[in-house]
């Protein structure tokens, strides 16, 4: 299968890709956090075709994607009150919103629970793509699984040239890593996977927002959060101080290797000239650069090393989990 990568100038793209989604093809489109891999959310075959494809557990649920005007209604059972508050107020945009569900949809989508996480995202290809199509799409990131979140349409054909017909190309994902989604099936709203909508935001809207942080042995409530993710496919370390990420540099060097140091715009010059990646300075710049530096990473060199940046509040929270993440961290070991 040839895969096309369509921009603004290629004509029709969204007539065609209305025909692939029509026919239980799977899309890729931009979005304004990362590249998803969209299919038909009332199709069975066509979601199981994302999960084939990504070689995603069976038990990671799926996002579906509407266009503004899309009336979600039929697809939730009941919401609570603060929950039209918080669309108003961010969407469309970067926040995920877990509803009670009506099984409306493919039973693959939500692999089994009883809820719906629907999105509405800001980026005008995916709007033009989902209001043309009018269906909910259920997407994932478009990277295989494990892998990186793609953020520019050469990263979707990097992982799948030849396996998908289209990808709908938006340039470079603004945001920069993925929703922020949040439980709105509680009292309280509670945020399971962080984002650049921010606990705050939601607490300003919502007058209060929980954080779900797992207990160890517990089953997540979003169960993505429990794999190993957004991992570059080298070798990596990871440190909270310069000193030791410049021991394993040097150590890598002296073996013949090809270091590479991945950090806050702030640290590089008391790296001695070491080769970096840059990430900027605002959480913001961070979130914007963060997957696109850990695919560069991967490309070039023998042993990625990661710097923790700074905790400046605001995204910086999405920022450092996906960075830890990413580095195998959060259980304070090596990757390899
Ligand atoms: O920004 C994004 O959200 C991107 C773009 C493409 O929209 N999508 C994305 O999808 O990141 P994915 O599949 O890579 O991550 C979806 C996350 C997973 O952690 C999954 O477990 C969680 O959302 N999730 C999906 N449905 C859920 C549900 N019903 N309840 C709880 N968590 C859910
Ligand atoms: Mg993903």
């Amino acid at each position: 299968m040839e895969t096309v990568i369509a921009d603004a100038a290629y004509e029709g793209r969204f007539r065609l890709a209305k025909r692939y989604i029509e026919e239980g093809d799977v899309v890729a489109f931009h979005t304004e956090t990362v590249y998803g891999l969209g299919a038909n959310a009332f199709s069975d075959e066509a979601v199981l075709k994302i999960f084939a494809l990504k070689g995603r557990p069976a038990d990671n649920p799926l996002i579906v994607h509407v266009h503004r005007e899309y009336d979600i209604k039929p697809l939730i059972d009941g919401e609570p009150p603060y929950a039209a508050a918080l669309r108003r107020a961010y969407l469309p945009g970067p926040l995920t919103m877990v509803y009670p569900s009506t099984g409306k949809v493919s039973k693959y989508v939500s692999c089994g629970l009883n809820t719906l996480a629907i999105r509405v995202p800001s980026s005008p290809t995916a709007q033009e793509f989902l209001r043309e199509v009018d269906l909910p799409v259920a997407a994932p990131s478009a990277n295989l699984s494990k892998h990186v979140s793609p953020v520019t349409a050469r990263h979707v054909y990097d992982d799948f040239n030849g396996k998908i017909p289209l990808i709908l190309d938006g340039g470079a994902c603004g945001g920069g890593i993925e929703s922020t989604v949040l439980d709105c099936t509680g009292e309280v709203p509670q945020i399971l996977r962080e984002g650049l909508v921010t606990r705050e935001m939601i607490a300003s809207v919502a007058g209060d927002c929980k954080l779900y942080r797992a207990q160890t042995g517990e089953k997540p409530k979003s169960p993505g959060m429990a794999y190993k993710h957004y991992s570059p496919r080298c070798r990596t370390a990871y440190f909270t101080e310069r000193e030791g990420a410049i021991r394993a540099y040097d150590e890598e060097k002296n073996a013949g290797g090809t270091p590479c140091i991945l950090c806050e715009h702030g640290k590089v010059p008391f790296l001695g000239g070491r080769e970096t990646l840059d990430l900027g300075g605002t959480g913001e710049e961070m979130a914007q650069r963060l997957y696109a530096l850990l695919r560069k990473g991967e490309r070039s060199a023998t042993l990625l090393i990661g710097i923790e940046p700074e905790e400046r509040g605001g995204c910086m929270a999405g920022v450092l989990n996906r960075m830890r993440r990413a580095f195998g961290a959060e259980h304070g070991t090596e990757e390899s």
